[in-house]
């Protein structure tokens, strides 16, 4: 087997070579290498070749019969017609249909925020202002086999803004003392959110630089991301625990097809 391998590499090699050889050798000796002028000409065909054209189409049309043989030309149409089905079939394999998926996250009214380090519930004195703490929702298992899908998705970071700093008359309504939730994944391709700036309250993805003021709705202000980080409503509940009041305002993650 190893010598017919050899001998096959071997005399592909060699007719690559000639095929080669022969086609410098045709450049260089047979084919003429002096310059021709080709003037530019109307590129439309004169009335007459049109009237040619058509006529010969009617001609071939005629003597295909085609018009005569209805069930020839009907089931001709029928299959043309049919073909684009195939595609459809093609795309079913690719899944079942995401419906509600990508549009909901964990978040609900009444879940308490969890702090992910300490993985214990977060209290409005937890959030110190100049730090970004991330959370996820309570009831959230680490161990389930959808953790990180719904991680993914949930992902939430929080910062301590004073209540006058925040431009947004809506964003300060669904903050709870100056604290602000926003989804942790960036609007462009989806990455995790991760440095602060505390004097300007700017939030950077480490993916492309993508820059949001969390003091304004989470707006962009730099960088590819074409729209603001969902936001998530939150406020205390008796055991005073942060907890949510909602899901986010609005699908979280990249750009989510222009948010169609
Ligand atoms: S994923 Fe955040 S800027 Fe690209």
């Amino acid at each position: 087997v190893s010598a017919l391998n050899f001998s096959l590499g071997l005399t592909l090699g060699a007719a690559l070579f000639f095929i080669g050889a022969g086609a410098v050798h045709w450049a260089r000796t047979l084919m003429s290498d002096v310059e021709v002028a080709d003037d530019r000409h109307p590129i439309e065909a004169t009335p007459e070749v049109k009237a040619q054209v058509m006529a010969d189409f009617a001609a071939g049309a005629a003597e295909s019969a085609i018009g005569r043989r209805k069930l020839i030309r009907n089931t001709m149409f029928g299959a043309l017609a049919l073909v684009p089905l195939s595609g459809v079939v093609l795309l079913r394999d690719l899944g079942p249909l995401p419906e509600k998926k990508l549009r909901k996250t964990l978040w609900a009214e009444g879940k308490q925020l969890i702090n992910m380090n300490t993985m214990k519930p977060l209290r409005p004195e937890h959030i110190t202002v100049g730090s970004l703490t991330f959370a996820m929702p309570e009831g959230l298992d680490p161990e389930a086999h959808d953790f990180q899908t719904q991680m993914g998705k949930a992902a939430l970071m929080l910062v301590r803004i004073e209540p006058d700093d925040i431009k947004d008359k809506r964003q300060r309504d669904w903050a709870h003392e100056g604290i602000v939730a926003f989804s942790k994944v960036c609007t462009h391709v989806g990455c995790p959110i991760s440095l602060y700036e505390q004097q300007t309250h700017h939030v950077l993805c480490p993916c492309h630089q993508s820059t949001f003021d969390l003091s304004d709705g989470a707006r962009v202000i730099f960088g590819p991301a074409g729209h603001p980080l969902p936001q998530l409503r939150i406020g205390v509940n008796s055991e005073g625990n942060l907890e949510a009041l909602g899901d986010f305002d609005e699908p979280v993650g990249a750009a989510f097809w222009e948010r169609g």
